[in-house]
């Protein structure tokens, strides 16, 4: 099994749109016994709660299933124990260099490096900009190369 874990801040905003359109991602092409999803929020406040309405409403939208999705925050055991750690920004990525030390994490990233031809880096924040129809775009693009990626470097 590749496990694949989605990193942000508060895990109710961008990291849980991007596992549930992963999930879907990787459901349309037959790899659910493959590849398991996730996400995690770097901070604390929002533990135990459904993802944020702004993220409900699009994923209500394009019909993504995010049942039974409750925010978590980030374990140093994730840091091992997942194959991929995607984070959204730079800081969320920062942090996740700094729990892991020296030690050989999972294979990290942002989800915009795989998009290189976009000249932002970081998923914006729309618990801050509010705009959730952006992040969509960036976040269905992002995947859809990770998932690509994913499956060239594991052979699935
Ligand atoms: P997310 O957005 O990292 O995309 O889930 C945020 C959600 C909550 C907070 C910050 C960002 N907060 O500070 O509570």
């Amino acid at each position: 099994m590749v496990r694949v874990l989605f990193v942000c801040l508060g895990n109710i905003c961008r990291s849980p749109m991007a596992e549930a359109v992963f999930r879907k991602q990787v459901q349309e092409e037959g790899l659910e016994d493959r590849i398991e999803v996730d996400s995690a929020g770097t901070g604390h406040w929002h533990v135990g709660e459904a993802p944020h309405e702004g993220t409900r409403q699009i994923l209500d939208r394009h019909g993504i299933d995010y049942s039974g999705m409750k925010a978590r925050q980030i374990v140093k055991d994730d840091l091992f124990e997942f194959d991929y750690l995607i984070a959204m920004d730079a800081d969320n990525l920062g942090n996740l260099h700094k729990m892991a030390g020296t030690k050989k994490a999972g294979y990290m990233a942002r989800l915009l490096d795989f998009v290189p031809e976009d000249k932002r880096d970081d998923v914006p924040d729309p618990y801050y900009t509010g705009n959730f129809e952006e992040v969509y775009q960036l976040v269905e693009t992002g995947c859809k190369r990770l998932l690509a990626f994913i499956r060239e470097r594991e052979g699935l």
